[in-house]
C-alpha cells in the first residue's frame, strides 16, 4: 500500500468482540488505560479502536456526529485522551448506506467522513461492508483509500468485506489488511450463521499465506482471547496461530478486568515476536495428519518459526525433523516460546506430547 503503514501486522484493542454496541466514551478510555497500566502498550499494542455503534446523525451539512449520549465529549476529545498515552486511535465505517448496526454508512460522504476523521486525530479506519446494495467491493475500497490519503493524515485502512469478492487478489493497493473469512465466533469449531469457530477460520486463512506481506496483511479477525467461551489451552492455540498466520493481534476483551492466564496470553513476546517478525512472511501449515498438525514460518536472520498444534480433544505426541522443515542449520538452537526456556542445540529434529487443543512453539536459531 502507497501509505507507508503496518510494515508489520497492526496491533490493538477493538471493542466489537467484547462489547457489540454496547460502548460509551468511559469504556474506550478505560481500555486505553488498562493497555498501558497492563504492560501491553509496551508489549507492542498500540490501537484503539472503536467498532460500530459509535455514531450519532449527521448535522445539517452532512457530517457525521457521535452518538451524544454514548460519547458527550465527543470523538475529537477521545482521541486526544487515547494519543494523550502514547497509543493511536481507530474508528469504525461501513461503504454501504448503513453500518451492519444500522448506524449512518459512509456511501456518498467518503471525502467528508474522511476529513472529519483527520480532523479528529484517526489513525486507522475498519471499513465495513453491510448494505453496499450492488456496489463493487474494489471501487468502494479504493475510494475510501483515496479519500483517506486526501485527508493529509497517515490512517491505517482496514477492508472488512469477509473475503466475499476475494479481496486478497485486489486489496494489497488499497488497504493495509483485508479480512479472509466471515466473523470469529468464541468458540473452537463449525459455523453458526455468519459465524466460525478457530479451526475454520484457520483452515480459509492459511492458503492464503502468499498474498500477505509487509505494508498489507491477510486479516483472520480480531482475537477472541479471554472472552470465557474457551479454555486457557485453546486460546494459546488461537493466540499462536495468530502470530504463525502474520495476522493482525487486536484484542477483543476486556482489557480493563483480564485474569492472569489471558494476561499471560497475550502478553508473551515470544510469540508476539514471531507475529511481528520484520520478514513478514505468513506461516504455512506444512503436515497435517488427524487432528496433528505442523507449522513453520520463515523469519528475518535465517530463523524458523515452527508449531505444533492439535485440533482434537486428545493429548498427543508430534514430532517433526528438520529435514522437512529445510533448515540451513543441523543442529539448530530451539527455544520454547511458551514455556520461555532454551532448550540448547539440538539435532535431527523435535517431539512434543501436546494436550487436547494445545500448541507447543518454538524459534529454530541457525
Ligand atoms: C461485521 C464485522 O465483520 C464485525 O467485525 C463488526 O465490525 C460488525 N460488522 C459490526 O457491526
Amino acid at each position: 500500500v502507497p501509505n507507508g503503514l503496518a510494515k508489520t501486522p497492526p496491533m490493538g484493542w477493538n471493542s466489537w468482540n467484547k462489547f457489540a454496541c454496547d460502548i460509551n466514551e468511559q469504556t474506550v478510555r478505560a481500555s486505553a488505560d488498562a493497555m498501558v497500566s497492563s504492560g501491553m502498550k509496551d508489549a507492542g499494542y498500540t490501537y484503539v479502536v472503536i467498532d460500530d455503534c459509535w455514531h450519532g446523525e449527521r448535522d445539517a451539512n452532512g457530517f457525521i456526529q457521535a452518538d451524544p449520549v454514548k460519547f458527550p465529549s465527543g470523538i475529537k476529545a477521545l482521541a486526544d485522551y487515547v494519543h494523550s498515552k502514547g497509543l493511536k486511535f481507530g474508528i469504525y465505517s461501513d461503504a454501504g448506506r448503513m453500518t451492519c448496526g444500522k448506524r449512518p454508512g459512509s456511501q456518498g460522504h467518503e471525502y467528508q467522513d474522511a476529513l472529519t476523521y483527520a480532523r479528529w486525530g484517526v489513525d486507522y479506519l475498519k471499513y465495513d461492508w453491510c448494505y453496499t446494495g450492488t456496489r463493487n467491493a474494489e471501487e468502494a475500497y479504493a475510494l475510501m483509500a483515496d479519500a483517506l490519503k486526501a485527508s493529509g493524515r497517515e490512517i491505517i485502512l482496514s477492508i472488512c468485506e469477509w473475503g466475499t469478492n476475494k479481496p486478497w487478489l485486489w486489496a494489497s493497493k488499497i488497504g493495509n489488511l483485508w479480512r479472509t473469512t466471515g466473523d470469529i465466533g468464541d468458540y473452537w469449531s463449525g459455523k453458526r450463521e455468519w459465524r466460525r469457530g478457530i479451526l475454520d477460520i484457520v483452515d480459509e486463512n492459511e492458503p492464503l499465506a502468499p498474498y500477505a506481506g509487509p505494508g498489507h496483511w491477510n486479516d483472520p479477525d480480531m482475537l477472541e482471547v479471554g472472552n470465557g467461551g474457551m479454555t486457557t489451552a485453546q486460546y494459546r492455540s488461537h493466540f499462536s496461530l495468530w502470530s504463525m498466520m502474520a495476522a493482525p493481534l487486536i484484542a477483543g476483551n476486556d482489557i480493563a478486568n483480564m485474569d492472569a492466564a489471558t494476561r499471560s496470553i497475550l502478553l508473551n513476546r515470544d510469540v508476539i515476536a514471531i507475529n511481528q517478525d520484520v520478514l513478514g512472511k505468513q506461516g504455512r501449515r506444512i503436515r497435517r495428519h488427524g487432528d496433528l498438525e505442523v507449522w513453520s514460518r520463515p523469519l528475518s536472520g535465517g530463523r524458523t518459526a515452527l508449531l505444533f498444534f492439535n485440533r482434537g480433544a486428545a493429548a498427543a505426541p508430534v514430532a517433526v525433523r528438520w529435514s522437512e522443515l529445510g533448515l540451513t542449520s543441523a543442529r539448530p538452537k530451539v527455544r520454547d516460546l511458551w514455556a520461555h526456556r532454551e532448550l540448547g542445540r539440538i539435532a535431527n529434529g523435535h517431539s512434543a506430547t501436546l494436550e487436547p487443543y494445545g500448541v507447543a512453539m518454538y524459534t529454530l536459531t541457525p
